[in-house]
């Protein structure tokens, strides 16, 4: 290690340093007492050694981006101890360029609130999120064996278009607002759980009675995530369950006021229920049912057009179409 950087290694925090290829060339005393690593334990060694998975690849991505042109990076790392325990810092990278060779100086500190708990970056929550939402709804309708796929392609779809709308109405919307409409999708339906069989699965024309039982879905699938939710109390689903509520209760409201169950119009529908059903409409009629048959997708894209302004929000069939247009559906 060139000896202008020893310095570095008197600081109370916790430092490392390695060369330009990441391989450890020096860490401090409080480094060793921190992780239980000896200096002969990692001295050689690449720091990815140290990695876990807790710590994103995007969040190795944008350090590497970061110090390999030059610039020092600061994030959160879950890195592991030698005795196996995990351990949670903050840390700052910094690139030092001594006669023509790189080397990279990082300072841990220690996120002692975590003492106790685990830190997980947006990235991770939003996919566990989407994970025990997507169990919950493919347990909850089961019963029809199309339908994990059916709602597999809704998220899909939900997280095209809800992306593609926020950039094309300057929505400013977060990477953690867009995914939570994605995953919350899948829980449109969630409500079919309630309806009979016989009547859900019913070929042909339904009689008004049963129309009105299907049409209960939303109000039986509010009640279901409210006690689900009820049952997990926690502060990391707050959002997630909003989110899921519009979804579960709105999707099939209609702009012009003619939808269903509470006949709201326009922009008083929220937006996600919105989206969402422009996607479950066109994945409903693009493929098989059992009491109707396929549209191909010129016909399902023509029903759409026609219904922009009536049963649709206009702008969120634009964004559709502008999906379409661009060759961005899946072809199923
Ligand atoms: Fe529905
Ligand atoms: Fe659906």
């Amino acid at each position: 290690m060139n000896e202008t950087l020893a310095p570095f290694l008197k600081l109370a925090d916790a430092v490392i340093i390695t060369d330009a290829s990441h391989t450890i060339l020096n860490v401090n005393e409080t480094y060793e007492s921190i992780t239980g690593y000896k200096h002969k334990d990692i001295l050689g060694k690449k720091a990815g050694i140290l990695r876990t998975s807790y710590t994103s690849q995007s969040v190795h991505a944008d350090m590497k981006a970061a110090i390999h042109s030059g610039k020092p990076w600061s994030g959160v790392f879950t890195n592991r101890k030698r005795s196996g325990k995990l351990w949670h810092s903050s840390i700052t990278i910094t690139p030092f360029e001594i006669d023509g060779q790189y080397y990279y100086v990082g300072v841990f500190r220690e996120l002692e609130q975590l003492d106790q708990g685990m830190y997980l970056d947006d990235e991770r929550v939003s996919r566990m999120q989407g994970s025990l939402l997507k169990v919950l709804a493919i347990s909850c309708e089961i019963r029809d064996p199309g339908t994990e796929a059916h709602l597999s392609r809704v998220q899909q779809l939900t997280d095209l278009l809800v992306d593609r709308h926020n950039e094309r109405m300057n929505l400013c919307y977060s990477k953690a607002e867009l995914a939570r409409i994605a995953n919350s999708s899948i829980l449109h339906d969630i409500g079919k759980s309630g309806i009979p069989e016989g009547i859900l699965y019913k070929p042909g024309s339904l009689a008004d009675y049963e129309r009105t039982i299907i049409e209960m879905h939303p109000i039986i699938g509010l009640d279901i995530v409210d006690k689900i939710f009820a049952e997990l109390d926690d502060e990391l689903f707050e959002k997630e369950l909003q989110t899921a509520k519009n979804i579960i209760l709105h999707h099939h409201e209609k702009w012009d006021g003619t939808g269903y169950p509470h006949r709201l119009k326009g922009d008083a529908i929220p937006l996600e229920a919105r989206i969402v059903s422009v996607v479950d409409v066109y994945d409903a009629l693009s493929t098989k049912r059992s009491y109707k048959e396929i549209w191909n997708i010129e016909t399902t894209l023509r029903y759409l057009a026609e219904q922009r302004g009536k049963q649709f929000d206009p702008a969120v069939v634009d964004s559709f179409m502008s999906l379409a247009e661009e060759g961005l559906l899946p072809n199923y």
